[in-house]
């Protein structure tokens, strides 16, 4: 039997070295068959916006498209801890409007945590979203909101100074109150180190196995994809391909006018 999971029962996995799984939705189906399967964490990604809305990057992301697509996600989902992500600007401006935006995941998203990237910077905001009684999920690494000022999507923490900086931003998550790090494009040896330096579950992409568990794109790993997918996404399907092979199919049968037969027919 699969049992709720809460951000207790995260950590409770980490000290018990259970790994913690946790994919992206974007839909009640996908939510329902993530959740049926077991899945620890459902993050309504604002990967949304290159994977589902064909934008270039998550920039152009409203705070309303990601509210209406959590509310939608969390009709599908039972058991799994349902995590709103917080799109660029919507936390950026100051510490009440920050509040206020993680608040509208949890009264209309019905979310039960919220993400948000940043270390230390965005630690006011996280004790402050956590004070209102929203679980934050805190995310470092690589952080693609900031990829118009990094210059694009990179591999972080590879100098001994870079490396610093992000267990310290780890460290100062954990303090500010965030349940879960994710940690997103760093070496494997960094993983390891930032996992030992804090409490809280750290949640790797694209950062190695030394960690307390992983998280991937669905629509990456189930190949329903248009593009190239990053060197540490593994494909476990080809969804695009069965599309592919079923619509040409309904395709044919229509035209050759063997669908709709008797059987399918009034
Ligand atoms: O937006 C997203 O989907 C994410 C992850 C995959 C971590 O931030």
């Amino acid at each position: 039997m699969i049992s709720k999971v809460t951000t207790t029962v995260l950590k409770v996995k980490k000290e018990k070295k259970e790994k913690i799984i946790a994919l992206t939705a974007y839909d009640s189906i996908t939510a329902r068959i993530l959740d049926q399967a077991g899945i620890d964490i459902i993050l309504v990604g604002d990967s949304l916006g290159n994977v589902l809305l064909g934008y270039k990057n998550t920039l152009p992301v409203t705070l309303d498209e990601m509210v209406h697509y959590t509310k939608v996600v969390s009709r599908g989902v039972q058991n799994a801890l349902l995590v709103g992500d917080m799109p660029f600007m919507s936390y950026h401006i100051n510490v009440e409007e920050s509040v206020r935006n993680a608040g509208r995941f949890i009264k209309e998203g019905m979310a039960e945590a919220v993400k948000l990237e940043g270390g230390k910077e965005v630690c006011e905001k996280v004790m402050a979203i956590v004070g209102a009684g929203i679980p934050v999920l805190g995310h470092i690494g690589l952080k693609p909101q900031e990829s118009l000022r990094t210059g694009g999507y990179k591999i972080q923490g590879k100098d001994s100074v870079s490396a610093q900086k992000i267990i310290k931003d780890a460290v100062a998550l954990e303090k500010a109150g965030a349940f879960a790090l994710v940690v997103e494009c760093i070496p494997a040896v960094l993983t390891k180190k930032v996992t030992q330096s804090v409490s809280i579950p750290v949640i790797g992409i694209g950062a190695g196995k030394e960690c307390d568990g992983q998280i991937l794109v669905t629509h990456d790993i189930l190949g329903l994809t248009n593009g190239q997918t990053p060197k540490f996404v593994k494909k476990y399907a080809d969804i695009s391909g069965e599309m592919t092979r079923g619509v040409t199919k309904f395709i044919g049968e229509c035209k050759k006018g063997t669908y709709p037969d008797s059987k399918h027919s009034y």
